[in-house]
């Protein structure tokens, strides 16, 4: 089984190739980078890049499965739709398609707007899909070190209605399965934690495990947009500003059938925030 992992030496995707390996699939790794044309670890990297179609033949020649994960970018629909051609030129078996959890109820937000015209296209090549649909990474978390050990903030926007936020080692888990296993065919897996956390349960969190008091302040964009503006493009900044007021005012959360459905293919119970939290100060430490 041979399976290419777009996004692979990326948060999730380093994951998933990991576990690909784990599983004995042969595993090939599309990227941008000089590491593209070596071998190591056991996974044959390949240069190619979706913002350049002419360039991915070489990535795809012979994949069975493809591993879909589209980076953000101003263009980020026709990356996607770049990679679906590839596919289809390729003979590829089955897309297992990175995108959002209750993705159709913000299209407003570009890289949610994306995901969705990404997955028509996918809809249209007649090529057998699986959706993996992630809520809000903890991991998103590992970019606050200092804000939360050296201020006692936790800055980012995540509301008062709350984020069902997610493990990314649960989202590889469920990614692995949907590419090797037979059964998943057609289906959309949205990919929870196990508890909704707003922003004052994250920030509480974080203070409970650091035997202290750690403050929420993420509900003030304008003040978030102050803290990333000089490390950020603008587009993302309207991009990402417009997800956080949707999380803002109507959350992101998972129902009871999220779920069921989530359980047909992560195949275990998903991982908790606390513990992604205590791992994270002793590794800070
Ligand atoms: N953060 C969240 O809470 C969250 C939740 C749900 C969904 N998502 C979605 O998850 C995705 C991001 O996943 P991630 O955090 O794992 O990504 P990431 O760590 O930012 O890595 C991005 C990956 O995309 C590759 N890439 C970038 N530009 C490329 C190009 N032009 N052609 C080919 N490959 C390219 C990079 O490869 P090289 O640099 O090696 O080329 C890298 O492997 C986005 O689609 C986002 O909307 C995020």
């Amino acid at each position: 089984m041979e399976v290419l992992c777009l996004g692979g030496t990326g948060a999730v995707g380093s994951l998933v190739v990991r576990g690909l390996l784990d599983r004995g699939a042969s595993v090939r790794c599309m990227t941008r980078s000089e590491v593209g044309g070596r071998e190591a670890g056991g996974v044959r990297y390949i240069r190619g890049d979706l913002e350049d179609p002419s360039s991915l033949g070489p990535a795809f020649e012979g994949v069975d499965r493809l591993h879909l994960l589209t980076p953000l970018h101003p263009d980020e629909t026709g990356l996607g739709r770049a990679a679906v051609d590839a596919a289809v030129a390729a003979g590829v078996g089955r897309i297992v398609f990175h995108s959002i959890h209750n993705v159709e109820a913000a299209p407003h937000v570009p890289h949610f707007a994306s995901k969705i015209a990404i997955f028509d296209e996918i809809l249209s090549s007649g090529i057998p899909w699986v959706t993996i649909e992630p809520n809000h990474y903890f991991q998103n978390d590992l970019m606050l070190r200092e804000p939360i050990m050296e201020m006692q903030l936790y800055p980012a926007p995540i509301g008062e209605v709350g984020l069902t936020r997610v493990d990314v080692r649960d989202i590889a888990d469920a990614t692995v399965n949907a590419l090797l296993d037979d059964g998943h065919e057609g289906n959309r897996y949205p990919i929870v934690g196990p508890e909704t956390l707003t922003g004052e349960d994250v920030a509480g969190t974080w203070g409970d495990a650091l035997d202290g008091t750690i403050v929420y302040v993420g509900d003030d964009l304008d003040m978030w947009e102050d803290s990333v503006r000089d490390m950020l493009p603008g587009w993302m900044i309207d991009d990402l500003r417009a997800m956080s007021q949707h999380f803002l005012d109507h959350g992101l959360v998972a129902s009871e059938e999220d779920y069921a459905t989530m359980s047909h293919v992560l195949g275990h119970a998903p991982r908790l925030f606390r513990d992604f939290v205590d791992e994270t100060i002793a590794a800070w430490r």
